[in-house]
């Protein structure tokens, strides 16, 4: 299979980091901020994919580049059989083709910078279906706050149309605590195998309901930062961070610090509350008051949430 990288991708296996060109636009990286999530469907070229669920079920043989150190050969046979398989890190042709994949590679480095740490742990979600839809739920040990310290993602190595039960998710949830007021239905990740969601891992989610039958995988892992955030993505020269759509009313607030602080400037945000910045209405005649006001307040992260943080 020839090469997956473009010139561009800098690879660091020492480090366990990758660099390349960014590739979301300023108004990519918001909708970011303000639904919580973006799908790729069939990045992942099909061989790899196959490649992926033989290895998950153990119809290949280990081929790892590196042992950690403190492990064994018997160690990592042990591993690779349980629900968190993350040998599959150690191969080279899962680091080539879908960690350093492209499409979700330029996505990943455009929200966290350069030198991005390369994941540790991979969790397999994998489901015998059909199965009645999981309960809606933020997962164990989520922060709520304008810091994007991490990404989370989803990698379906196999078709997951609707009927095989691809995950679910709620736009916009992953700012506060959703459980009281779970939506009927969210956006699913269905699609052909390959099919990425890159996603806040505090976003409400759930295991859809399946119908048909067969073994869904769904591999959960995170890239992580390693540099201070900055605006360092694809610029457009007509943006205006005064007049981006945030969201609406009690939402705004959150998305446009959490916009901020992936550009480097948390500071930026004062909330003078009302009709200021950054609430919006197409019918403005003119910017909203309050953008970089000097005094204000800034969103309750905290408020009302059970998530064990002060
Ligand atoms: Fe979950």
């Amino acid at each position: 299979m020839p090469c997956p990288y473009d010139c561009l991708m800098n690879y660091d296996g020492d480090h366990w980091t990758f660099d390349c060109e960014p590739t979301l636009t300023d108004s990519q990286v918001v909708e970011f901020c303000r639904e919580g999530h973006l799908l790729l469907r069939g990045v992942v070229p099909d061989e790899i994919n196959r490649r992926t669920c033989d290895y998950l079920e153990s119809k290949v043989k280990m081929n790892p580049s590196w042992i950690p150190e403190g492990m064994t050969n018997e160690d990592l046979e042990r591993i690779r059989t349980t629900h968190a398989p993350s040998t599959i890190l150690l191969e080279d042709w899962f680091v080539d083709h879908v960690l350093l994949n492209a499409p979700v590679s330029g996505a990943i480095r455009s929200l966290l910078g350069r030198d991005v740490g390369l994941p540790v742990l991979v969790s397999d979600h994998r489901c015998e279906c059909p199965q009645e839809a999981q309960r809606w739920h933020h997962d164990a040990d989520h922060v709520f706050g304008p810091e994007l310290n991490f990404v989370e993602v989803f990698y379906f190595p196999q078709d997951t149309p609707i009927e095989l039960g691809p995950s679910e998710m709620a736009p916009s949830t992953h700012i506060r605590n959703s459980l009281d007021n779970p939506p009927q239905s969210g956006v699913l990740s269905d699609g052909p195998a390959g099919t990425v969601a890159i996603h806040h891992q505090s976003i409400l989610h759930r295991r859809s309901r399946s119908t048909a039958e067969g073994t869904r995988h769904m591999l959960k892992y995170s890239y992580w930062p390693t540099v201070p955030p900055q605006r360092d993505w694809v610029l457009e020269p007509r943006f205006n961070p005064h007049s981006a759509d945030y969201g609406g009313h009690n939402l705004a607030r959150y998305v446009a610090h959490i916009y901020a602080w992936l550009s480097g400037k948390p500071e930026g945000v004062n909330l003078i509350g009302g009709q200021g910045w950054p609430s919006r209405n197409v019918n403005d005649i003119a910017p909203r008051y309050g953008f970089e006001a000097r005094e204000g307040y800034l969103p309750a992260w905290r408020s009302k949430s059970p998530d064990g943080y002060a």
